[in-house]
């Protein structure tokens, strides 16, 4: 709060032209000549300048101005894998001498070569490397991030990656959003037998990372090479007892149903979707979960399947996009390129794109009443840009126009690399 009496606002931010992004106006949510009070680091006010009871040093603390430069939420990448060890550029060279992603994971390749290494890492090593990946996406406004594990598929490791991605979260201005992802692929422990597997996912693993707060929320992936559609069931009933929120790697590579699954499971989100079926996309509406696309994975891995996106927005479903930043599949921590991709790709408008790391984005994450929009009592995360236009944001292919980033109030410059 203001500590001079005569102060409403800590901050006021002026001549700001602010992309509101809120669901119920149009053109990205427009204010021309806006200003943004903040209290607490929180959003206390936001509107046209003109609508300000008093003049601007009269209102704030401190009174910072914008000079015309475009303001959006804090951008939010509501699915990566962002702490793991090692990298698969030797798989890439595999992939392009002719063997495909499936053919290498079967082959003791893919996501068990990142468990190995990721096994072999300290804990200090993820944190080097993950630092490294955060600091990227942070450059260019991302101010949430989703953080799963799956490349430990043992307790030890998995517990592991998980203090890191909240480590991440306690050492710099991001809010990080953790999710356990043990049933990721089978690891080699358990050949033959992926009903053990889960088993000690469900009976060991999950309630151990549940009962130390380290996962918001829970994930499989739910694929031919990985788990089925009934194991994912058991994970999520499991989940569902012990009160987390759940969310699927589905329908990426084939359909299995997992979409359908999920949603009779409320889930927050469903990911991937190139296969998603009409039924997996009503039940997505039913249950008001997200879809998740991940243009990312869809390039690297040359797909030629596009998700239904027309479908899902006759739907009325929310399209969230995400770098899925892993190793295997999306080698990424450029989110401003996935918007790119998404309305290159996806035929996305860059508004429905830049909605889909804000507001949908956060509802992928359950933060919409607190994050996502730039709306009086959510929390003073936004991104200053130096563009003509929102949509040059999906535009520019390797420009980041970002020119500052405020997290909860306070000014955060992303540091040099
Ligand atoms: O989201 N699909 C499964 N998981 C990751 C890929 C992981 C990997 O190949 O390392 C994904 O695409
Ligand atoms: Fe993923």
């Amino acid at each position: 709060m203001a500590t001079d009496g005569s102060s409403k606002w800590d901050s006021l931010w002026i001549n700001g032209r602010l992309a509101t992004m809120r669901a119920d106006r149009e053109a990205y949510g427009a204010i021309e000549g806006g200003a943004i009070g903040v209290t607490g680091g929180r959003l206390s006010w936001i509107g046209a300048m003109a609508a300000l009871s008093d003049a601007p040093e009269r209102l704030a603390g401190a009174v910072h101005d914008l000079r015309g430069r475009w303001v959006t939420p804090g951008l939010i990448d509501c699915h990566t894998h962002l702490v793991y060890g090692g990298d698969r550029a030797r798989e890439f060279e595999m992939r392009l001498k002719g063997a495909s992603y499936e053919e290498i994971a079967r082959a003791g390749g893919g996501i068990r070569s990142t468990v190995t290494a990721t096994r072999a890492a300290t804990e200090a090593d993820l944190l080097a490397v993950a630092e490294r990946r955060l600091t990227a996406l942070r450059r260019e406004g991302v101010t949430v991030v989703e953080i799963k594990s799956g490349y430990g598929l043992d307790l030890a490791t998995e517990r592991k990656m998980l203090r890191v991605a909240r480590a991440l979260g306690a050492r710099y201005p991001v809010s990080v959003r953790t999710t356990f992802l043990g049933a990721h692929a089978l690891p080699p422990e358990f050949e033959g037998r992926p009903d053990d597997y889960i088993d000690v996912v469900i009976g060991e693993m999950l309630p151990a990372v549940a009962a130390e707060g380290l996962a918001d929320a829970v994930d499989a992936f739910c694929e031919r090479i990985g788990f089925t559609a009934e194991q994912t069931r058991r994970l999520f009933a499991a989940a569902k007892r012990l009160g987390l929120p759940v969310k699927l790697h589905a329908e990426q590579l084939s359909d299995m149903g997992g979409t359908t699954l999920a949603a009779s499971f409320r889930a927050l989100s469903a990911d991937h979707l190139e296969y998603v079926s009409a039924e997996g996309i009503a039940a997505m509406a039913q249950a008001s979960t997200v879809a998740v696309l991940l243009p990312g994975a869809f390039y690297f891995l040359r797909e030629k399947q596009l998700p239904p996106v027309e479908a899902l927005r006759q739907a009325g479903v929310p399209i969230a996009i995400a770098t899925d930043s892993n190793p295997g599949t999306s080698p990424t921590t450029s989110l401003l390129l996935m918007l790119n991709m998404a309305c290159t790709f996806f035929r996305m408008t860059p508004e429905e794109a830049l909605a889909g790391v804000t507001r949908n984005a956060a509802k992928a994450l359950a933060m919409q009443d607190s994050h996502g929009t730039l709306e009086t009592g959510k929390a003073a995360d936004f991104v200053l840009w130096n563009i003509d236009h929102p949509a040059e944001l999906a535009y520019h292919i390797g420009l980041n126009p970002c020119a500052g980033v405020v997290k909860a109030g306070m000014s955060v410059e992303p540091p040099a690399e």
